[in-house]
């Protein structure tokens, strides 16, 4: 995984590098994706570059590419690394500008950089016995629709996760359920798989679209729902988190308690099945 993309050109990841007065060093005046690549095919890319486009629009920062541009640019960075398991990241911030200044300056070309990183299968025993997962109070700013690289307040929740021996924080506003540290959540409740309907605290995650198209198709029963209070997530049969890089990981310890029977559940069997036929198909 030893090329990078920086401002259109390959380069040793060694040698990979930006302005200190990059607005995404100094601000995070910036934007993310992060695309799973399965023995060399990325999957989900369309969706990917699309989120990407919308990320940018709302922060006001000219998309550097269009969709054929960028998938040019990613299928070469995969290519480049060997095409095998990975992720590519990719960053797109506001731009270098003479001085550091708050306001925003209008002659400013963005700054596009990305990598790959290996990105292993799940280990047998987060799929035999699940992860631990805690609750944090969610400190992030308003607009988490936005793939922002200010990530600070997810970073710290992932950090106190791990202090607690835990894999993923959850994160509550108001005693309800929004989405993990870098994962979107999902529980089933008296039979019926839900998750948080999308708001502007929740990041609208490409594998959660992707679980819910497909329970649509398996015919299993589910929802998005407005406001999932923690105490239905602690009375749920199943929680699950799910991301990119970490697929569809069953959660069977929240906080001090035992989720469910203490081990992956039935639906969670079945999804994680449908997701595994669509990466590998
Ligand atoms: N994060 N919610 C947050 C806050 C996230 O950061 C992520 C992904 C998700 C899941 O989205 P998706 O299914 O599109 O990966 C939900 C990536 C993987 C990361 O920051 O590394």
């Amino acid at each position: 995984m030893s090329t990078a993309y920086v401002n259109g050109q390959f380069v040793a990841l060694e040698d990979a590098r930006i302005s200190v007065l990059d607005r995404g060093f100094l601000f995070a005046d910036s934007v993310y994706e992060v695309i799973p690549v399965y023995a060399g095919r990325s999957f989900a890319l369309e969706a990917h570059i699309a989120r990407l486009a919308r990320s940018l629009e709302r922060l006001g920062i000219a998309n550097p590419h269009d969709a054929s541009g960028w998938r040019a640019l990613i299928e070469q960075l995969i290519e480049a690394n060997g095409r095998g398991d990975m992720a590519v990241y990719v960053q797109v911030s506001r731009g270098a500008s003479a001085r550091r200044d708050h306001r925003i300056p209008q002659d400013i070309e963005p700054t596009v950089v990305a990598f790959c990183q290996t990105r292993s299968a799940p280990d047998p025993a987060t799929l035999r016995d699940g992860i631990a997962a805690v609750t944090q109070a969610d400190t992030r700013w308003a607009y988490c629709t936005i793939k922002s690289t200010s990530l600070l307040a997810n970073v710290l929740a992932a950090d106190a996760a791990r202090a607690a021996g835990a894999a993923e924080a959850i994160m509550l506003r108001d005693g309800e359920v929004l989405e993990g540290t870098s994962s979107n959540v999902f529980a089933v409740i008296d039979d019926r798989l839900v998750t948080p309907a999308l708001r502007d605290a929740i990041l609208p995650g490409i594998t959660r679209g992707l679980i819910l198209d497909l329970a649509a198709r398996a015919g299993i029963e589910h929802a998005e729902i407005d406001g999932l209070p923690v105490a239905a997530l602690r009375g749920a049969s199943e929680v699950w988190i799910t991301s990119s890089t970490r697929e569809i990981f069953p959660v069977t310890r929240l906080d001090a308690a035992v989720v469910g029977t203490g081990t992956p559940g039935p639906v969670w069997t079945r999804m994680r099945a449908c997701l595994q036929a669509m990466t590998h198909e």
